[in-house]
């Protein structure tokens, strides 16, 4: 057993069975002054008060003394793109002369030139760029991340990187979730409508590695209708989970809903109809202010989310093109500044809610007895406002898996 004793600030603190915040629920969270908390085989057994702790901590068992520090549940990353190769360096000239997102694409740039790349780069090769970013990310303090195929664009290249997602599954701590997004954009050689009858065809393979499935319902890559074929395809086999509304109004939301997808992803572009089709369903809006921070974009609506009674997840996007930064740390701090949440709401969205969005917050999120103890430990001082003010600070003690 290992005992963390002297905890200044001890957040996050969830009755068992709460599964996602909703509405005002978000800006709450269960906090404990001068605390206590004990860890066995790498799960929260129990924590409390200071006061409250007569063992004295001896030789034999194993403890920490947090020395005040806030001891808060890991972040929890529920969408990324870390597994990719080489890096799309040159296209950032592109971006800052002025060129868009689409536009970058159009020229062969954007998800088809990373695929080029991981074409022509081994799987261990893959495994090992991929790693670099998985290793850094954790070290920044996120204990779950979900991690999207979509740069293989054909059949042999998209089981390639599922295999690789599946590989770094079985060796790193943090738990890792793995979403195929096959209709990331049309692979090469193939037409629009031959590559989306490839996808379909993909599925059954790619449902023995992935836990989900994703399409970009975006204008200029796939609509509603090839949405529709996916999900209806996958349906029994994968859980969908959706880019939408990132370039344009795209209908993404509601065949999501519809198919009961887990997340929609992106909503930077959404109006009040998206927020309507959310209600009531079991789908997680989430909001990945990276991408907005570096193609440009509006920031997701988050707190008229929050005022129709929705739960807002926030996630990072970490992928070459539109948000090349995995710091969940950094995304909450956005989620204040940008998205004008309130600390506590942005803790939420990147903890419980976005664990929630990979189907993880029964296991991970919250301080809860019985969860994992996958956990953050700060220096001391630390609360959740000064972590998301002062965002570049370092505040990280030690991560815990
Ligand atoms: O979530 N929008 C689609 N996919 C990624 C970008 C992928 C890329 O440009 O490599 C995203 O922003
Ligand atoms: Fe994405």
């Amino acid at each position: 057993m290992k005992l963390i004793y002297n905890i200044g600030l001890l957040v996050g603190i969830q009755p068992e069975g709460v599964l996602r915040l909703e509405g005002p629920a978000q800006g709450q969270t269960g906090t404990l002054e001068n605390a206590w908390l004990a860890i066995e085989n790498g799960r929260i057994k129990a924590f409390g008060p200071m006061s409250s702790l007569d063992v004295t901590p001896g030789p034999g068992q194993e403890s920490l003394d947090a020395c005040g520090g806030m001891l808060m549940p890991g972040f929890c990353d529920s969408h990324t793109h870390v597994v990719y190769a080489g890096s799309r360096d040159g296209e950032f000239l592109d971006k800052i002369n002025g060129l868009s997102y689409e536009e970058i694409a159009a020229r062969g740039g954007g998800i088809l030139n990373s695929s080029d790349l991981l074409h022509a780069t081994s799987e261990d090769e893959l495994y090992k760029q991929s790693m670099v970013r998985v290793q850094e990310v954790m070290e920044k303090g996120t204990v779950a991340l979900e991690i999207k195929s979509g740069y293989g664009l054909n059949p042999e290249d998209e089981l390639k990187m599922l295999r690789v997602i599946r590989r770094i599954r079985e060796t790193v701590p943090a738990a890792v979730k793995s979403t195929f997004l096959g209709a990331h954009a049309v692979g090469r050689g193939y037409s629009h409508e031959a590559y989306v009858q490839a996808v379909i065809d993909m599925i059954p393979q790619a449902a023995e590695y992935a836990d989900f499935v994703d399409v970009f319902c975006d204008e200029g890559f796939f609509t509603v209708e090839d949405t529709e074929r996916i999900l209806s395809a996958a349906k029994g086999l994968l859980t969908p989970k959706i880019h939408a509304n990132e370039l344009a109004v795209s209908g993404g939301v509601q065949v999501g809903v519809k198919h009961g997808a887990l997340s929609v992803d992106h909503l930077e572009r959404t109006t009040d109809a998206e927020i309507e089709a959310l209600r009531g369903s079991d789908t997680m809006p989430t909001m990945l202010p990276g991408s907005s921070f570096f193609l440009g974009l509006p920031y997701g609506r988050a707190k008229d989310y929050l005022k129709a009674g929705l739960g807002v997840a926030l996630a990072s996007d970490y992928n070459p093109g539109s948000s090349p930064c995995g710091d969940m740390r950094f995304v909450m701090a956005q989620g204040c500044i940008k998205m004008r949440l309130t600390p506590v709401e942005a803790f939420n969205a990147v903890t419980l809610n976005s664990a929630y969005a990979m189907g993880l917050s029964h296991e991970l999120g919250s301080v809860t007895v019985g969860k994992k103890a996958g956990l953050i430990l700060t220096h001391p001082g630390w609360n959740l406002t000064k972590i998301a003010y002062h965002y570049q600070t370092p505040f990280l003690r030690e991560v815990f898996f």
